[in-house]
């Protein structure tokens, strides 16, 4: 295999004092920012909506982060048009220039990086220790597309003797990103950026619950030198805008990142060529986990249990790559169950902006009913080994261990998308490998062991997109652990590595008789 180096941008060391209280800060100065009002950016113009919804802080819903104008279908269409003006121009600039530009954006979230931590704190929940890495994640998608664009535009010659053969790239046309809330800077930062340094206008819609971050990206891609018209933000609701904008002929591609539902959908809709369409879209869809980590009776406990806990629980179990299921073997069970619910027990949860809390609110009322009535499912289901208490005021909820979970149950097999981790036991590491690979999901796996011929099974079977061995299963690195699944979780080649950008790229083969 060949290796590849890449710098990626270090996180805050958050241990020295004057770094933590930095941050603290930008937390304080930012909340002094809330409650304006966002507006679409439509052709370098920002557009009065009829629409606007307030994005309220999870750890305190009464306080408004900020109010968001929505693009209507009528609007949508102003944003299309725009797009397609602007593509020649844009398809025509050098790959050098746009690379330059997704370089200034990655300097500016850099200089921009506590104020960003702290719009992440206060409009989505996260803590400042899980917010700090999505910065760098959204600085090396900056750094690393605008490489690849570069590495990928020299094309490849296959010259024989009396004719050249050169084959290049060349962008799309009109893409669409939707984006979820759960990475609301670092998600749709991929998605836009390597849209936009393939040559491709590109609009994006990010989740309604996110769109104030979305709205500094805007401002940041915007004076990075993004042209109007080439890059739109566009807010909006996905079931009806977004929806529209997927259906919409002049559409070439769509980047979502979201739940299996909305991206089974997506990729159906695109497929239906639509009057005056004259292309097939490509769909990048990446979606949903129900990702597992087999612990055996080879396993460092210590490692396990810590791995387990930071992975079901940090940003309250709120990633696709969330372990949402642990397999212990039967000889370490009663050992493994008591220790992961001790260390469970000493997470602390509370407002997001507080240095000492480990597990922040969920997202908004709908997702904490949601995780409520998989919880009073799972009391049907399984054993209730730990339910924690959870601030009344703030959409909050709990870690929640279920033991003696059966494989098929629906904590087991269906997305929850918060803090309820099920565990299952296995008798042997053969029935582990089945019930790990037992559901409709292959996006994240991992396995604590120290058996070499299970490692090798593991790399071998088990069904996940990225597997991690003996650490945690969450925070894949640009460039380092290129991330996606593969199943109902999703279909497209991974972000952050180096097929990505070919998705947003047509290949053009020219042989010329010389
Ligand atoms: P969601 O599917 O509810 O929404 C995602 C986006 O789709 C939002 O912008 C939403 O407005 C839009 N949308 C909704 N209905 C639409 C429609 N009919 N047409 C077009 N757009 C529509 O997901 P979410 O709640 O924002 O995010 C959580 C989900 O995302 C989880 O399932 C999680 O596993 C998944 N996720 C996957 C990855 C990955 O890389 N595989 C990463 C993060 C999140
Ligand atoms: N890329 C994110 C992670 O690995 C989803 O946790």
């Amino acid at each position: 295999p060949t290796s590849h180096a890449f710098a990626n941008a270090p996180d805050t060391d958050f241990s020295i004092a004057a770094k933590r209280d930095r941050a603290l800060a930008a937390i304080q100065t930012v909340r002094q920012q809330l409650g304006q009002t966002y507006l679409p950016l439509v052709n370098g113009q920002r557009v009065n909506t009829l629409e606007v919804i307030e994005s309220v802080n999870p750890s305190n819903p009464s306080e408004v982060v900020g109010k968001v104008g929505l693009l209507s279908i009528e609007q949508a269409e102003g944003a299309i048009a725009a797009a397609k003006a602007a593509f020649p121009a844009w398809k025509n600039t050098p790959a050098t220039e746009r690379a330059a530009i997704l370089r200034r954006a990655a300097d500016l979230m850099e200089q921009r990086r506590a104020e960003l931590c702290a719009w992440m704190v206060l409009e989505t929940g996260k803590v400042l220790g899980q917010a700090d890495p999505e910065v760098s994640e959204a600085i090396d998608f900056c750094r690393y597309y605008a490489d690849e664009m570069e590495r990928l535009d020299a094309g490849v010659n296959f010259d024989v003797v009396g004719e050249t053969n050169r084959y290049h790239y060349q962008p799309r046309g009109i893409s669409l990103i939707i984006s979820p809330w759960n990475f609301p800077l670092a998600i749709p930062t991929g998605m836009t950026v390597a849209s936009l340094v393939a040559g491709n206008c590109t609009l994006l819609k990010p989740a309604e619950t996110s769109s104030v971050i979305a709205a500094k990206l805007a401002e940041i891609l915007i004076e990075a030198g993004v042209p109007a018209g080439v890059f739109q933000y566009i807010p909006s609701k996905g079931s009806t805008v977004g929806a529209h904008l997927v259906k919409h002929p002049d559409v070439h591609m769509i980047t979502f990142t979201g739940s299996q539902e909305v991206g089974c959908r997506i990729y159906a809709e695109a497929a239906i060529l639509k009057p005056g369409q004259r292309h097939l879209k490509r769909v990048v869809a990446e979606m949903g986990g129900k990702n597992a980590i087999i612990v055996d009776e080879s396993a460092d406990l210590d490692q396990a249990v810590q791995g387990v806990v930071y992975s079901a629980f940090g940003y309250s179990g709120q990633k696709c790559s969330a372990c949402s299921r642990v397999i212990v073997l039967e000889p370490i069970y009663d050992t493994f169950v008591n220790r992961l619910i001790e260390a469970a027990k000493s997470l602390h949860v509370g407002i997001a902006e507080s240095p000492d809390t480990k597990v922040g609110p969920v997202i908004d009322a709908q997702a904490q009913n949601r995780i409520k009535a998989y919880i009073e499912k799972g009391k049907e289901e399984a054993t209730l080994a730990l339910e924690m208490p959870a601030p009344d005021n703030g959409y909050f909820v709990g870690p929640t261990i279920f033991t003696n979970v059966s494989p098929n149950a629906k904590i087991a097999q269906e997305e929850i998308f918060g803090p309820v981790l099920a565990v299952i036991k296995a008798t042997t590491f053969d029935e582990a490998m089945d019930i790990a690979n037992g559901t409709l999901y292959a996006l994240t796996g991992g396995i604590y062991s120290r058996t070499p011929s299970h490692l090798d099974r593991a790399k071998a079977e088990f069904e996940v997109g990225n597997l991690y061995i003996n650490r945690h299963i969450t925070g894949a690195i640009v460039a380092r652990q290129p991330f996606g699944g593969f199943k109902l979780s999703g279909v497209g080649s991974k972000a952050g590595g180096p097929d990505y950008l070919l998705q947003f790229l047509e290949p053009r083969h020219i042989s010329e008789n010389i």
